[in-house]
């Protein structure tokens, strides 16, 4: 009879530990499932190289992020969207003129992407910045409206154009 109940008990506990993993596995595969994923390419975090190495004179092109990535005069990266503000066509970085120049209706930034002329109504969109172990990792998916017209916090001379147009 005692041992008819042990039995009994041990099976019983056997039933509950299986019912309690079962349990346990389903919460974590349902906790799992639910976790957002992260996101990389556009949209996402995108790593970049060493803040160190981001130019302060010229930009670097990021085409994982639709981005250039520059220094402002206090080090600070900035990463630009390459979509014009006004109809969203990509916008060059014209290296002899050191500015941006958009091909569809003339629009031109300064290396900081701050509006120079034409009609965008204001400079480059950028995208938030984190630096993770002296690394840049633009963040795709934060976009900040570029400043308004108005003037530029930096003042670096125009060359030549690229697009065969004048300054003027
Ligand atoms: S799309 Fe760039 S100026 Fe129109």
């Amino acid at each position: 009879m005692k041992t008819e109940i042990e039995r009994r008990t041990f099976l019983s506990r056997i039933w509950k530990w299986g019912f309690g993993l079962v349990a346990v596995a389903g919460a974590w595969t349902t906790w799992d499932i639910l976790q957002p994923a992260s996101p990389s390419g556009f949209g996402g975090l995108i790593k970049n190289g060493k803040a160190a190495e981001v130019p302060s004179t010229s930009v670097e092109t990021i085409s994982a992020a639709q981005a250039y990535v520059t220094k402002a005069p206090d080090d600070e990266v900035v990463a630009l969207w390459w979509r014009c503000p006004h109809l969203g066509c990509r916008v060059p970085w014209c290296e002899s003129a050191g500015e941006f120049e958009c091909p569809c209706h003339g629009s031109r930034f300064n290396r900081l992407g701050e509006y120079r002329a034409g009609p965008s109504p204001r400079g480059m969109d950028r995208f938030a910045i984190e630096i993770v172990d002296e690394a840049v990792l633009i963040d795709t998916g934060t976009i900040e409206n570029g400043p308004p017209p108005g003037p530029e916090t930096i003042d670096e001379p125009v060359g030549p154009p690229c697009e065969g147009g004048d300054h003027g």
